[in-house]
């Protein structure tokens, strides 16, 4: 193979690659990764950078760790990838094994998929499906919050927030779904009955269009990173149970330890009837989501008509993608998370704060291994993010959102040049 130089790498890169919502031409910076171990990202130009943001909230365990290193690597000598239709194999059954164990008792049945956006489009048609199959065909639209966010496929954005999602620029091929207004009453808070009042409306006049309530259990990430009421989330289940309405729950971003708790609904102590999980789930090494749903959702849809749930990706349960879940959750359960969890709470929030006292910033909140810095107006990306990495750090802001996910195997020393060096470059941020 002959060897690109980098600046023929780059030029390439320029000329035909998309990044995520980035322009095709008129570039904005990429950086590029020669290697990455532990919590540091290594540039080809030498820098090494700490990772704030575990490539999207999925490398918990940091990068290029020996055991799933290794959990891939045996995989490989068996079975790369095969087909899932009439076939299965040891990786998917362990894996589904311990999804059920972990998640709430009543999930039960499993589809697992490629990705985030798919498992989301999962949990709507197995909703559509579900009550077709009992005879309620008019229940084919979704509840969901505004400020969500779901993914980025048609049936996960017509579920994401209407403007965030950019909505009117696809009028003709999303569905119109209900939008209910975002949670007020904010984590740590009990729920006032008119917090309520606009979800139960909704839910009371339309509830023979509604197959489900789709949200982020306590955390809204991509839309937001909002950390509202475990009260809320138990009364919108309340209410849900009442008006005959599924609760889908997307752990995608909040699954496998990031809020504190290993599921996010565990804050509220309630049970979805649809749960997606994915991104930390092979612990940023492949793309793998799975879907869970109750025996009697999965039963019912056997019983319906056409008797199968009609969907089903190529990749699905790709063997290598399932060794290195199993892998990351063994790692996960292994390490003491909850304690570890806690105590980067605690050092975000301390590190964190010196940013409360800054004229340009709104608002500082940590939840788990979450520290956000809301700031007043929109943050310059283009500008912000070389600054970042001239000092040593990777964190990519959204919006008013200059927000950490580190890794959760960051020690307190790398933490602390992970914050301060944040705070250092927000402090000359000027509006
Ligand atoms: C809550 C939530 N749901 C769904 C998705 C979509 O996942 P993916 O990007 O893997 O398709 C995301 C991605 O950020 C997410 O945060």
């Amino acid at each position: 193979m002959t060897k690109l130089s980098l600046g023929a790498q780059i030029a390439i890169d320029h000329e035909h690659i998309w990044h995520p919502y980035s322009p095709m031409h008129g570039k904005s910076p990429v950086f590029h990764v020669e290697s990455a171990e532990g919590v540091y990202l290594h540039l080809s130009n030498g820098q090494k950078l700490i990772d704030g943001m575990s490539s999207w909230w999925c490398a918990i365990h940091g990068y290029n760790h020996p055991r799933l290193n290794q959990a891939m690597e045996q995989q490989l000598q068996q079975v790369a990838h095969v087909m899932f239709g009439g076939l299965t194999h040891e990786p998917a059954i362990r894996l589904v094994e311990k999804l059920v164990t972990l998640t709430p008792q009543a999930l039960q049945s499993v589809f697992i998929s490629d990705s985030g956006s798919v498992a989301v489009e999962v949990a709507l048609k197995l909703a559509i499906q579900y009550w077709n199959a009992k005879g309620e065909p008019g229940k084919q639209r979704f509840a969901t919050l505004r400020n969500g966010y779901h993914g980025d496929t048609l049936g996960a954005m017509s579920v994401c927030d209407p403007v965030t999602g950019m909505h009117s620029l696809f009028n003709d091929v999303l569905t119109e779904q209900f939008y209910v207004e975002q949670p007020k009453s904010r984590y740590g808070e009990t729920c006032d009955d008119s917090h309520l009042r606009a979800l139960e409306n909704l839910l009371q006049q339309n509830h023979g269009q509604i197959a489900a309530l789709i949200l982020e259990p306590i955390v809204q990430g991509a839309g937001g990173m909002y950390f509202y009421s475990a009260d809320y989330l138990l009364r919108a289940r309340e209410l849900c149970d009442h008006y005959r309405v599924l609760m889908i729950a997307d752990e995608i971003a909040t699954g496998f330890g990031r809020t504190g708790k290993l599921f996010a609904c565990e804050h509220a102590a309630i049970s979805p009837d649809i749960m997606c999980v994915g991104k930390a789930l092979t612990g940023g090494y492949l793309s793998l989501a799975a879907t869970l749903t109750t025996t009697e959702i999965s039963s019912t849809i056997d019983h319906g008509n056409p008797g199968v749930f009609m969907h089903g990706p190529t990749y699905m349960a790709n063997p290598l993608a399932c060794a290195v879940a199993n892998a990351s959750i063994e790692l996960l359960l292994e390490s003491g998370w909850q304690t570890r969890i806690q105590q980067l709470e605690n050092k975000l929030a301390e590190l964190l704060s010196p940013c409360e006292a800054l004229a340009q910033v709104a608002e500082v909140r940590c939840l788990g291994a979450i520290g956000v810095i809301e700031m007043n107006s929109p943050v310059d990306m283009a500008s912000i993010v070389p600054r970042f990495v001239d000092a040593g750090i990777w964190v990519r802001p959204f919006g008013k959102l200059v927000y950490l996910m580190p890794p959760y195997v960051i020690s307190d020393t790398e933490l602390e040049q992970l914050c301060e060096t944040l705070v250092g470059v927000i402090r000359h941020q000027v509006d």
